[in-house]
């Protein structure tokens, strides 16, 4: 850690945007110091990509990232990264790291019905950890999955402003509701930090009825205990002039680099992978 812990530097690392609805929740809660944001640019969707490739590519690109913010603690707030990567990374690396996991266990404990959806990218329903979850908290329960890249995609134009494409969307929630006993679920699990930011969108389409849960303020709040911070109430704005870290990629990502500002991250750097 760095030795001024009046002022500890925080580094929120996603493929894309998703990663922003765990800064939403840092600045909430009040998080003193400073935030940096980095999203694997050149490498997204990881949704898609195959385990292989991505076990390759997280750590290096983690490793990267820390040797040139130096931060004090790094947050992998991605689902596909950390249900595949968090391990190996914590192995490479001399901070401590944060991982963000599906929230299964709340969901569990909240579902009336006990049949329970979970909304995630393929790859996080494809890995042993996440039914390691489904087996430790909700194995009593009917559980019903469904892994979307779509979602994704839409999520990043929404947070962007561009029209939500309600018709797509609506495709991929049937997609979960229409499996056996899928009119039972009463819990979904937000199992993808990219999804909060479709979050209204998506409670239209299953009803206000049905509680999306996701990993958010857990993840803010442990990053704070590791820091020795308390989550106070704050007034959610956040701080100008903190720095986005980008993976090269061919093309400029207008997109994120212009929702990114809107939480503060208005330096941009890249940073080279070797
Ligand atoms: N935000 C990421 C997650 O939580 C995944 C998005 C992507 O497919 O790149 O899983």
């Amino acid at each position: 850690m760095s030795t001024d812990m009046k002022t500890p530097h925080c580094l929120v690392f996603d493929s894309g945007m998703g990663g922003l609805t765990i800064v939403r929740s840092l600045q909430k809660m009040g998080f003193e110091g400073r935030l940096s944001y980095a999203a694997d640019t050149g490498f997204f969707p990881y949704g898609d990509k195959s385990d292989a490739d991505l076990t390759r590519r997280i750590p290096k690109f983690a490793s990267a990232l820390i040797e040139h913010a130096r931060p004090d603690i790094f947050v992998i707030a991605c689902n596909t990264a950390s249900t595949l990567a968090l391990s190996i990374v914590r192995e490479i690396v001399d901070i401590p790291v944060v991982g963000t996991v599906p929230a299964i266990k709340p969901a569990a404990n909240a579902s009336g019905t006990g049949v329970i959806g979970v909304l995630a990218t393929p790859g996080t329903l494809r890995r042993a950890y996440t039914d390691a979850l489904v087996h430790e908290f909700a194995r009593h329960l009917t559980v019903r999955t469904h892994g979307s890249v779509i979602l994704v995609e839409q999520a990043e134009e929404v947070a962007a402003g561009e029209m939500p494409d309600m018709m797509k969307m609506r495709k991929e929630v049937e997609a979960l509701t229409s499996q056996p006993d899928g009119d039972k679920i009463d819990t979904v699990v937000l199992a993808c930090t990219h999804f909060p930011l479709i979050r209204n969108e998506l409670q239209s389409l299953f009803g206000k009825n049905v509680l999306l849960i996701d990993s958010g303020d857990a993840i803010a709040r442990r990053t704070l205990s590791l820091l020795n911070e308390r989550p106070k109430q704050a007034a959610n704005t956040p701080l100008p002039g903190q720095t986005l870290y980008l993976s090269p990629t061919e093309r400029k990502p207008e997109r994120l680099i212009k929702v990114a500002q809107a939480y503060g991250f208005e330096t941009v750097e890249t940073v080279e992978l070797d």
